[in-house]
């Protein structure tokens, strides 16, 4: 006979965080929000930690490669979808690999015969606001000239002109020297007053652009989330179907961690993985697996060899998994499980397994409950992907300014491998939608954690480790709901232009 178990499965919706006592350590410039990424024996530091518990999630509407590198430098890290040729996927970590901190790789480029028109173009399906004009418009060609969003207006200038016209000429700009430190090229940036500092090889070539905005982002975010080449990190989903492939070329391409990406991660599919991983490559490759939501799939997961577990299903903001097949948890109460499985393990093995909590945060508040609930690190899909640095267009939808965001399992992702029906998609798990957009991820990242630090502030805590030790957390009634919202008729929020 079937078990029905005791619970009413919660999400984190229901709950609130009681203050503790906040004493002379709780300022937000003490607060440290770092935390493990991969398992590491209890007591000593994880061999990859984030400096901000957010990860983007391994989505095809999210983790491109402008996200990576704008979430690395704000202390986090992206996971590169896996839904797309293995080559494609291996392409977008090793592009991510190549910005080293502060010095990005020169990969937008452009001839001087070519239109505005051209030009513009470049700039949209980029995301990039400088091109670097070469003689023959490839990144190996003579350095000529820079020409930014700001050196051209389709009010004053004409959509065929030639770049030439309104590009800033090498001779004009100052240029730094191949092999310059990072420091040496800031320098060069204050002094000239430029922007971008195009660094030139001997032999007239962009080795690599220096961004002025990027020692702002370094100084504001101290703890970017690099390598010990001070190249950005980078994560990539892989499934279980074409591993034995797939896993080489993205260790090869510079990934720093993979994640097994399926929504029921509870299979010997998965066993089967970490196991060829660890044969393979020993501990030198990273591998969380999931999604589960309990403390069984936990413990499966973490005896196969998983680096981190993955928790939620059914909880994603686009997700109809549970509609669909019946099967999921309150995000609230899976974590509540498989945290105390966690705790547990550690205990027993000596061996600290970090947790993610995937899915389904509609607002910060649900962050600081999620961590205080005990989740080392956080999954997030949606929120990500209102930001600019997210692939998806940007599109005006009944006055509002929306972007595109649709599920792994949607008909448009048509994510075999993550879904497993063959060719013909059955049946859908995920929706096709839009998200409000809502600027860059550098400015919402930046008031995302100061609402964290100040919860983490009135709860006493501050560390991640303190915070899950010592929260205390209510569940609240319906009616504190309505008392909270019923009240003032809100104004309507400015719509961005
Ligand atoms: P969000 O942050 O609430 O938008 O949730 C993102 C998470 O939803 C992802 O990390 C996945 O675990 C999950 N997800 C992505 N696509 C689908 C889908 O099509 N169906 C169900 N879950 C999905």
């Amino acid at each position: 006979m079937a078990r029905i178990l005791a619970e009413i499965s919660r999400t984190f919706g229901e709950y609130l965080l009681l203050p503790n006592l906040t004493d002379e350590r709780c300022t937000p410039g003490n607060i440290d929000l770092s935390a493990p990424l991969v398992r590491h024996r209890v007591g000593e530091l994880a061999p990859i930690r984030v400096a901000t518990p957010l990860v983007s999630a391994i989505m095809g509407a999210v983790s491109s490669v402008e996200l990576a590198i704008a979430l690395a430098q704000a202390g986090g890290i992206s996971f590169i979808h896996q839904n797309q040729p293995i080559s494609e996927q291996a392409g977008m970590v090793a592009a991510v690999k190549r910005h080293k901190a502060g010095f990005r790789h020169n990969d937008v480029n452009i001839k001087p015969s070519a239109t505005l028109d051209e030009a513009d173009t470049l700039f949209k399906r980029t995301g990039s606001d400088v091109i670097v004009v070469t003689d023959d418009g490839n990144p190996s060609g003579t350095f000529l000239g820079l020409i930014t969003t700001q050196d051209f207006n389709f009010i004053r200038h004409r959509r065929d002109e030639v770049v030439d016209s309104r590009m800033r000429t090498a001779r004009e700009l100052v240029t730094g020297a191949e092999g310059m430190s990072l420091a040496e090229a800031n320098s060069l940036l204050w002094d000239s007053r430029q922007d971008v500092l195009p660094v030139v090889s001997a032999d007239g070539r962009v080795t690599a652009l220096v961004h002025r905005r990027d020692e702002a982002l370094h100084h504001k975010f101290s703890n970017e989330t690099v390598d010990a080449a001070k190249r950005f990190r980078v994560g990539a989903g892989v499934n279980t179907h074409d591993y034995l492939e797939r896993i080489p070329a993205l260790v090869e391409a510079g990934a720093d961690v993979l994640c097994l990406d399926s929504s029921d991660g509870y299979s010997v599919w998965q066993q089967n993985v970490l196991a060829f991983v660890r044969k393979e490559y020993g501990d030198a490759v990273r591998i969380g697996a999931g999604n589960v939501v309990d403390g069984r799939g936990f413990r499966f997961l973490a005896d196969a060899g998983a680096d981190f577990v993955k928790v939620g299903i059914g909880g994603g903001s686009i997700c109809i998994t549970r509609d669909q097949k019946g099967i999921g948890r309150g995000q609230a109460s899976a974590l509540a499980e498989v945290v105390a499985e966690r705790d547990a393990y550690a205990e027993e093995t000596g061996m600290y397994v970090p947790l993610c909590s995937d899915g389904g945060i509609i607002h910060d508040s649900h962050m600081a409950i999620a961590l205080a609930f005990g989740a080392d690190f956080l999954m997030l899909g949606r929120y990500f992907a209102r930001f600019d640095e997210s692939p998806t267009n940007k599109v005006k939808l009944a006055g509002q300014v929306v972007k595109e965001y649709w599920g792994e399992g949607s008909s448009r992702a048509r994510n075999v491998a993550r879904y497993g029906q063959g060719k013909d998609l059955a049946f859908e798990e995920g929706v096709d939608g839009y998200v409000p957009y809502a600027g860059s991820l550098y400015d919402n990242v930046t008031v995302t954690l100061a609402k964290l630090r100040s919860t983490m502030i009135s709860c006493g805590a501050i560390s991640l480790r303190q915070f899950h030790d010592t929260a205390r957390l209510v569940q609240v009634s319906q009616q504190t709901f309505v008392q909270n919202s019923e009240e003032v008729q809100r104004n309507e929020r400015p719509t961005v232009a």
